[in-house]
């Protein structure tokens, strides 16, 4: 019998080596289900081959309803991808562009969610248009007013991340999607920082199109990851990139009915998994199985509180210390990351590397130092980082007055 799950409970994860683990917006480590996950897959493999293909094959026809269930999308819309980059780059080359048309781009997106589009806009002579980056300090209407006057020039698409990776501004996902499409937009939405950490419902919001990768918040491994595509979208879809397997029934009849069933002319499927176009990554699947049964027993609700109240705490202690927060007044406009600025004599990257020879491992994208607790990041952490801030700020001031 498993040991249920518990908030600030590190008993899963034995074998990390860090005091404090506050990285998981970078990458979280496998806990010891997900270890035992893929160890028994490897075993069943070893010992059958291809007899061990069609269990596992439901295993992970059972993961895609659980996934859908954590973005309130119905398994049948979700497709299992390698990362969040060819979730996006599938959209971007079959969605049906017609020339000149405009493509809406933020500043300060993580370029996972930029370079595919500016692709699609060489090949199909798109026009991309920029706005600024939300604001963690100011209210989100700031943002969606700029948004609103880049669209009044027309878009055919939006993309957007739903949390900011540097400061983990949250996005109001409805929102956005109201305003996308009373401008006729659709909403591309990069929710790698957001899955896991925070509630998200794609059906009730109406966002369009929905990437992420299971290696963050979703606490699987890297190179497995998921799509959501609206039906009414996918059916709008030109499959460029279908394969083999994004045939509709009847695809796989030539590998086990006998001769006359090799065909190429079968219909391919016009939703999500018509881009699992060829063998998926089984391993990834059978550790992102694993590594999603907690956050389903306690809920990406009650994983936010926590989180958020965390996050409150350590951002209050590094504010006396005369850190710059960039935490967000409104509670929903916050998620699980805590992106703060040191004081102007401490530098960034020494500060980080103080921190991680203390046992307090942190991340600093784009010049914040990054703070990213999960469900296992107990409360009483908060004081030992605020102690091993103060020992490496320390550290640094006598090392630069030296
Ligand atoms: C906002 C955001 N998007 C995307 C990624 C990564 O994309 P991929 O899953 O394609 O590696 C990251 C971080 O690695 C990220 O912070």
């Amino acid at each position: 019998m498993q040991r249920p799950a518990e908030l600030g409970d590190r008993s899963l994860f034995p074998r990390l080596e860090a005091d404090v683990y506050a990285a998981h917006a970078a990458i979280s480590p496998p806990s010891s289900r997900v270890e035992q996950a893929v160890a028994d897959f490897m075993r069943e493999q070893a010992a059958k081959g291809a007899g061990a293909f069609m269990r596992w094959k439901e295993a992970r026809e059972a993961l895609r309803p659980r996934l859908g269930a954590l973005i309130g999308a119905p398994g049948c819309d979700v497709a299992f991808t390698g990362n969040t980059t060819q979730g996006i780059t599938a959209i971007a080359v079959c969605l049906p562009w017609r020339r000149g048309e405009r493509v809406v781009l933020c500043r300060g997106e993580f370029p996972t969610n930029v370079t595919p589009w500016l692709q699609a806009a060489r090949a199909h002579d798109l026009q991309p248009v920029w706005v600024d980056a939300p604001d963690p300090l100011r209210p989100v209407g700031d943002f969606l007013d700029r948004l609103e006057q880049a669209l009044r020039g027309g878009a055919r698409l939006v993309a957007l991340s739903a949390v900011a990776f540097q400061t983990g501004m949250r996005l109001p996902l409805g929102e956005l999607a109201a305003l996308c499409h009373a401008h006729g937009a659709e909403l591309f939405i990069d929710a790698i920082q957001a899955v896991g950490a925070v509630p998200i419902d794609v059906v009730a919001d109406g966002v369009d199109y929905l990437a992420a990768g299971s290696h963050k918040w979703l606490m699987g491994l890297d190179g497995c990851g998921l799509l959501y595509v609206a039906p009414e979208r996918a059916a709008a879809l030109r499959p460029l990139m279908a394969g083999w397997l994004s045939h509709e029934a009847g695809g796989l009849d030539f590998l086990g009915r006998g001769a006359g069933h090799l065909r190429y002319d079968r219909p391919i499927r016009q939703r999500a998994d018509l881009f699992e176009s060829g063998m998926a990554n089984a391993i990834g699947l059978i550790a992102l199985g694993a590594a999603i049964e907690p956050l389903e027993a306690l809920g990406t609700a009650t994983i936010f509180g926590h989180v958020d109240r965390y996050n409150g705490a350590l951002s209050e202690g590094l504010v006396a210390r005369g850190f710059r927060t960039l935490r967000a007044a409104s509670v929903g406009a916050r998620a699980g990351i805590l992106g703060v600025l040191p004081p102007g004599d401490v530098e960034l990257i020494a500060l980080h590397a103080a921190l991680g020879r203390a046992g307090v491992v942190t991340s600093t994208p784009d010049g914040v130092l990054r703070f990213a607790p999960h469900w296992p990041n107990a409360h009483d952490e908060v004081p030992r980082v605020l102690d091993a801030v103060d020992a490496a700020v320390a550290e640094l001031r006598a090392a630069t007055s030296a």
